[in-house]
């Protein structure tokens, strides 16, 4: 138990610390390691001093549906109760694993696990296979999980390792490349005559900015995978059912050859789910091993039945791309009456903030030019106000979030600039 006595987040902190590595169970949380939260609502937070926050991290990505949706907390406690997991089927796993099927459209086959991580190399090892090829192809500034073959620096000079303990060989695995960039893609297949089994990428890049793909990229992916033999993935951990039920491949018209989800796909719950033609991934069913225990558990399969059911029978896409939309227009209009140089770029759901100049950004190295630093000195500011970000830069809107949130955003906004600005005068 906590005591009264002991909520404020650098107190809980201090124990956690004590037991818990950093105070954090996954890295990516070091920046935000004093923050703790009671709970969460819609599009709202409350942390364990009881103060309130509008947030536009969503659990960096998860929360598409806002906190503790009333139906998705109905629905998954009914089927929860009935137990976890058996090591064998159930009829919610099949009504999951049908209804992504319907909804995504252009797959015939689903496999559902716990992380994206995971999904992507269970993509890697069914391109290999049915490849019989070594390496696979990547974009700078992409992430696709945390593992030795996948996890890059990506900052000069580039690619290297991102972590001690991580095997430099393993990065031989893949080639690197800046996104946006067609010819460097021929390139790299020119250079690796039939090797490369898979060509992977967030085909939007929201990892890094929110850099939407150029006119004819991703058809130009299409088109060299298709020539050469390669089986092409997009990784739409991020992308998935938030750019649109059928996530990017809906908005951009292009197909891969197998897809990856998670976050948005299961409301907030863990689950990752990897899509694709009924030839590829009919593999697992033969020589290709993809296994775990907690794989489409009754609480993965729950949430996304759920969380599609939702998506399916609301306007929520209609509503955040509104919401979005306006959110990003009155914030360029406010960074203009300060007369600070932030770029607001992306698309309603998704978007990116920075310092820097107006110029377009198609690919990581062109994102090198904002000033980081400096937002991420703003991002105090906004937290002190009560608008929940992360020094990334990016932006989730919800459904959840509306005009009012988008009122009281603008309001905590102007008491963040005016505060960082009158910070930066005194420095
Ligand atoms: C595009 C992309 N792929 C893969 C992953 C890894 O997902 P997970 O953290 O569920 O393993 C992430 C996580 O942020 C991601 O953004």
């Amino acid at each position: 138990m906590v005591s009264s006595l002991e909520r404020t987040g650098a107190q809980l902190y201090e124990r956690m610390a004590r037991v818990v590595p950093g105070g954090v169970n996954s890295n990516v949380r070091l920046e935000v390691a004093q923050r703790y939260f009671s709970h969460g609502s819609g599009p709202w937070l409350w942390d364990s001093e009881g103060r309130d926050y509008i947030d536009y991290v969503l659990g960096q990505g998860p929360a598409f549906l806002g906190h503790a949706h009333p139906r998705m907390l109905a629905g998954v406690t009914e089927s929860i109760a009935t137990g976890m997991t058996f090591a064998a089927q159930t009829e919610i796993e099949l009504e999951a694993a049908e209804s992504l099927v319907n909804t995504l459209g252009w797959a015939q086959m689903v496999r559902i696990g716990m992380t994206s991580t995971e999904s992507v190399q269970a993509a890697f090892r069914l391109a290999r296979a049915a490849t019989g090829r070594r390496l696979f192809l990547r974009f700078r500034g992409q992430y696709h999980g945390w593992l030795d073959n996948v996890l890059v620096n990506a900052q000069e000079p580039w690619p290297r390792v991102a972590s001690d303990g991580q095997l430099a060989s393993s990065l031989d695995e893949s080639i690197t490349i800046e996104w946006n960039d067609l010819e460097a893609v021929r390139e790299a297949v020119a250079v690796h005559p039939e090797q490369i089994a898979a060509i992977i990428t967030e085909p939007m890049m929201l990892n890094a900015g929110a850099i939407l793909p150029q006119p004819g990229f991703l058809e130009g992916l299409r088109e060299i995978s298709k020539e050469h033999g390669i089986v092409l993935i997009f990784d739409e951990t991020i992308t998935g059912f938030r750019l649109g039920l059928r996530g990017a491949i809906g908005r951009f018209g292009v197909e891969p050859d197998l897809a990856v989800y998670g976050k948005a796909v299961a409301g907030g719950f863990p689950a990752s789910v990897l899509a694709g033609s009924t030839q590829l991934m009919s593999q697992f069913a033969k020589g290709t091993n993809h296994s775990g225990t907690f794989n489409a558990s009754v609480l993965s399969c729950a949430a996304i039945v759920h969380a599609l059911t939702i998506m399916h029978t609301t306007t929520i896409y209609d509503d955040v791309e509104r919401t979005g939309e306006q959110l990003m227009a009155s914030l360029r209009g406010l960074f203009a009456e300060f007369n600070l140089p932030l770029q607001v770029r992306g698309v309603p759901a998704a978007f990116h903030v920075a310092f820097d100049t107006a110029e377009p950004v198609t690919s990581f190295a062109e994102l090198q030019r904002a000033d980081a630093d400096r937002y991420r000195r703003l991002v105090p500011h906004t937290i002190e106000a009560g608008v929940w970000l992360t020094g990334r830069g990016i932006w989730y809107v919800s459904g959840a979030h509306d005009d009012a949130t988008n009122d009281a955003t603008l309001v905590r906004m102007k008491m963040a600039l005016t505060e960082f600005v009158k910070h930066e005068r005194t420095e």
